[in-house]
């Protein structure tokens, strides 16, 4: 369902962040993209979701070029694509409930279509009594899921995580991972997940790339390519070699 075609980028100031990427991810998969710091992932989920554009190549969502999209057409599929971070990316000075309404207000959905919309999103995630507080009194993961949350507001069909586990202790860290793969089940929401977390991959991903210096290096089953690797950027991921 997402298919990158000879994605190559390079910013103005020269740095080349992905260099002839072609990658297919298939629509209801947990896809992780793994690889050391700079290596390209967060500028690959930035093209998936248009938020980026490649300096050649083409990224296509359902058969259809991200380029060839209207500014609104490529509104309308920003929508389907739902993004969480690292650092959550809550408002401080909206409360829970507000955070998870702003893609819904920005839809120009209806009050009480909203609050309706939102009780069942905070419920979802499991932290419908945080309704009315702020994020300062939440803890690290109770934030992810109000960041899940949002991100499913206007009911995406892609989820974009960004390290959002990295910011979280191991346990959170699977409660986490627990929801996200619960999510993929129970809706078909194919997850895009980049990491530098090898455990987190095993825990949740189907399929897995490797990134090295803006180069896929392999991508293939998880079982397959952490178990059968013979790539140096893979293996030092695992922590087989120096
Ligand atoms: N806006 C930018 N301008 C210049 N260089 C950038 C920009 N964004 C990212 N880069 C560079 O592109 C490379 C890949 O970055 P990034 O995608 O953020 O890597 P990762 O998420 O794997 O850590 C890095 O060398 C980074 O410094
Ligand atoms: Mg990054």
């Amino acid at each position: 369902m997402i298919e990158l075609r000879s994605i190559s980028k390079r910013f103005p100031d020269g740095t080349v962040g992905l260099d002839n990427i072609d990658l297919s991810i298939p629509k209801g998969s947990v896809f992780g993209i793994i690889g050391r710091s700079g290596a390209g992932k967060s500028t690959l989920l930035r093209l998936i979701n248009g938020l980026e554009r490649p300096t050649s190549g083409e990224v296509i969502v359902d058969d259809v070029s991200l380029s060839t999209l209207s500014r609104p057409g490529l509104r309308a599929l920003q929508r389907r694509i739902g993004m969480i971070f690292q650092s959550f990316g809550l408002l401080a000075n909206r409360t829970i409930a507000g955070n998870v309404a702003l893609p819904l207000e920005l839809a120009g959905v209806g009050k009480a279509e909203r609050a309706a919309r939102v009780a069942e999103l905070l419920a979802r995630v499991g932290i419908s009594d945080k309704a009315d507080v702020y994020p300062s009194r939440l803890s690290g993961g109770q934030r992810q899921r109000v960041g899940i949350a949002r991100a499913l507001a206007t009911r995406p069909d892609i989820l974009l995580c960004d390290e959002a586990t990295s910011a979280l202790d191991p346990e959170t860290t699977r409660s986490v991972l627990a929801l996200l793969a619960d999510l993929n089940r129970e809706m078909g929401l194919t997850i895009v997940l980049i990491t530098h977390e090898m455990a987190v991959v095993r825990a949740i991903c189907d399929r897995v790339a490797v990134l090295d210096q803006g180069r896929l290096v392999e991508v293939g089953p998880v079982d397959s390519v952490f178990a059968g690797s013979r790539e140096q950027a893979t293996l030092a991921l695992l922590g087989e070699v120096g």
